[in-house]
């Protein structure tokens, strides 16, 4: 059963990459305990939790893996990536300096994931509507310009995310 989680189908390893403050922890805390955390503290090295998905007949075990978005506390970025088959590149829609750094995450895992890596682009703290600095259309420009697919969250939709990268492997 997909609640034992010890029996399954399909092993699936996800990256979260972007700039440090996107939210990235909390993407990941509200997917795997539907929780959400005011206080921001860093994330040191690397954390990670897993998920039981049950998608038709088959059974999927989803490892989601969070790193620092702060290069001194990241962890090594070969391991990171290393047989990750699904990667969330997170940027904060009020600022525009993360949507730029996309870019850099973007290469970063051209050079280090496997090239038939399932991408998707996350614009996060979408709650933050009157302080909005990065448009859609550009978030989505990139994402076609890239083959990726481009999704923009508040903190009660994210576990969405997952489940449509997740998808997206199968
Ligand atoms: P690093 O570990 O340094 O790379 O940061 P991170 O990307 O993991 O960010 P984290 O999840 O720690 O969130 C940073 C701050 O943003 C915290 O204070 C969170 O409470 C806040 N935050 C995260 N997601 C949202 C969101 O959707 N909306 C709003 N308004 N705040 C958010
Ligand atoms: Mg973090």
């Amino acid at each position: 059963t997909p609640q034992d989680g010890e029996n399954y189908d399909y092993l699936f390893k996800i990256v979260l990459i972007g700039d440090s403050w996107v939210g990235k922890s909390n993407l990941l805390l509200r997917y795997t305990k539907n929780q959400f955390k005011l206080n921001y503290q860093s994330t040191i090295g690397v954390e990670f939790a897993t998920t039981n998905i049950k998608i038709e007949d088959c059974y999927v075990k989803a490892q989601i893996w969070d790193t620092a978005g702060q290069e001194r506390y990241r962890a090594i970025t070969n391991a990171y990536y290393r047989n990750a088959v699904g990667a969330l590149i997170v940027y904060d829609i009020s600022k525009q300096n993360s949507f730029e750094n996309v870019q850099k995450w973007h290469q970063e895992l051209r050079d280090h994931a496997d090239p038939n890596i399932a991408v998707m682009l996350i614009g996060n703290k979408a709650d933050l509507k009157h302080m909005r600095a990065v448009k859609f259309e550009d978030a989505q420009n990139f994402a076609q310009n890239n083959c990726i697919l481009v999704i923009i969250l508040t903190v009660l939709q994210q576990q969405t995310a997952f489940m449509g990268l997740i998808n997206e492997i199968h």
